[in-house]
């Protein structure tokens, strides 16, 4: 698909098919969050990768019974890893850094998914403690987000977005 196909396409997805992942196309999506940008190369984020029903129901209990959790075959969950950064940038390392490694790899890993012909939605409502748990995570490492990945069971509504010319703020003003 073009680059700009897949922005296109991207939404969010809360209806799944039981379709299963295959495991070529989770291998790329774990892939294509790799190659994005850290702080310093470090990539200071982990992932974890959910397929067992149990963990996912945990999962969806601990994000507000979002029960699409439940429906997808596979849930990624991006964890902060915050002692990687530590050494190398200290406080805005490990409290801002880290925080935008986890995401940024979450967004390539959201955009290969769509590019695959899957559908995700980012899931940012959750307890923290719990999520960490459920995944045998240490507690040094925070979730910032849960992307569950399945084939889509409907065809979601078109988006609204603010006009470019309320949030585009250009400096100095915009020429001509
Ligand atoms: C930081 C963040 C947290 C979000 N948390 C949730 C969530 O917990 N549950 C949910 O259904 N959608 C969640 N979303 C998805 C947004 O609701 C969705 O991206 C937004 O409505 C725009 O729609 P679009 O993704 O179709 O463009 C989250 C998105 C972001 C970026």
């Amino acid at each position: 698909m073009e680059f700009l196909d897949v922005l296109n396409q991207r939404c969010a997805v809360r209806g799944f098919t039981t379709q299963a992942i295959e495991p070529e196309k989770l291998q790329r999506i774990l892939e294509a969050a790799s190659l994005a940008p850290s702080a310093g190369n470090l990539q200071s984020y982990e992932i974890y990768v959910v397929s067992d029903a149990k963990k996912r129901d945990g999962l969806s209990c601990a994000s507000l019974a979002q029960d699409y959790i439940l429906q997808t075959p596979v849930v990624l969950v991006f964890c902060t890893h915050p002692a990687r950064v530590e050494k190398y940038f200290s406080a805005r390392g490990t409290s801002l850094y880290t925080v935008q490694d986890a995401t940024i790899a979450c967004a390539f890993a959201m955009l290969a998914a769509v590019d695959l012909g899957l559908g995700t939605v980012w899931v940012g409502t959750f307890d923290e403690k719990a999520v960490r748990i459920i995944i045998g995570a240490p507690a040094d490492q925070t979730p910032v987000a849960l992307l569950p990945l399945g084939y889509p069971d409907y065809q979601p509504d078109e988006r609204i977005r603010r006009p470019l010319d309320e949030m585009v703020h250009w400096v100095p003003g915009k020429q001509g």
